[in-house]
């Protein structure tokens, strides 16, 4: 496995490969990695000849008051696991070469990241769009792979790879859980072992919403009251924004038909933490 710091030797290694017409299938990740990223790296894996994962805590994509500095950081082990599921090369810029002292162009995404996520956090897909653009630029992969748990960010990124004429192909894979259904992420080692219990509750109101719909419920505002009616009864758990949207303009729907995201956020303690389902009716 290579590990790479520098974008020149990024590019080189990945023009070599495409010479060869070698595939390139890309994780980014911010590190601190789990099975969620261990699943998308077998997931490039499949469907690639060589991954490369790139591990980097994004300074633009946090906002002034987030938690860039405490921001679980562990390459060492995260090398370890990458080397385990036979990544090729793992990608660790520097901050002071990604954003050099003039840097000051931004890619942005509009409408679709006005809201949710967005609204919570000025500024965050800002970051994201920028910093998703200069990997896949600097890599030029086939394909790049994203995780559900992170719904409207692969949404946005899908969006701004069709709105560029990138050449990558955005790749959704499922969100994976804990066996209680808290979907990881590696935000959830700051919970209190009080906090880890008290945070199923995300994963519990969106099984309470898709059971409702399953029973023919398809009033919005009724699912919603149900679901927030659970959040609030757990006194750990701050409701953010909870929705009910369409797949891929991202709009509130007011009535279920076809198809539906349960999209929510909650803090849990400091913690503040995301998560969804799709649903399906016919
Ligand atoms: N539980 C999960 N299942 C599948 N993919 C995931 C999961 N968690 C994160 N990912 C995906 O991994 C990629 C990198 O995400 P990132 O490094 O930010 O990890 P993270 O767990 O989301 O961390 P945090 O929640 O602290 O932001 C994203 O595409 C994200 O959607
Ligand atoms: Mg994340």
């Amino acid at each position: 496995m290579r590990r790479i710091q520098s974008v020149k030797a990024m590019t080189t290694w990945s023009a070599g490969l495409h010479r060869e017409g070698v595939t390139i299938g890309l994780v980014p990740t911010m590190g601190a990695l789990h099975d969620g990223h261990r699943a998308l790296i077998r997931a490039a894996r499949l469907a690639c000849d060589a991954v490369a994962v790139s591990i980097f805590v994004n300074p633009l994509q946090f906002g002034p008051l987030e938690d860039f500095d405490r921001y679980p950081r562990s390459l060492p082990r995260d090398l370890r696991l990458c080397e385990r599921e036979g990544v090729d090369a793992v990608f660790v810029p520097r901050a002071q070469e990604l954003y050099q002292p003039a840097f000051e162009t931004a890619v942005s995404v509009q409408r679709l990241t006005r809201r949710y996520e967005g609204l919570s956090r000025p500024g965050h897909f800002g970051g994201v769009t920028t910093v998703v653009t200069k990997l896949l630029n600097i890599v030029r992969p086939e394909r790049a792979f994203f995780g559900q748990k992170d719904y409207q960010q692969t949404v946005v990124v899908e969006r701004l790879v069709a709105d560029l004429n990138l050449e990558t192909k955005i790749v959704m894979r499922p969100t994976v859980r804990e066996p209680d259904g808290l979907a990881l992420s590696s935000r959830n080692r700051f919970l209190s072992p009080a906090e880890r219990k008290a945070a199923t509750v995300l994963y519990q109101a969106l099984l309470a919403g898709r059971e409702l719909i399953r029973a023919g419920e398809r009033s919005v505002k009724k699912i919603e009251a149900a679901m927030t009616k659970l959040i609030w009864a757990e006194p750990l758990a701050r409701l953010d924004y909870l929705a009910v949207v369409h797949p891929t303009t991202l709009d509130e729907v007011r009535r279920v038909r076809g198809r539906v995201v349960l999209l929510l956020a909650a803090w849990i303690g400091e913690t503040r933490l995301i998560d969804n389902l799709v649903v399906s009716v016919r």
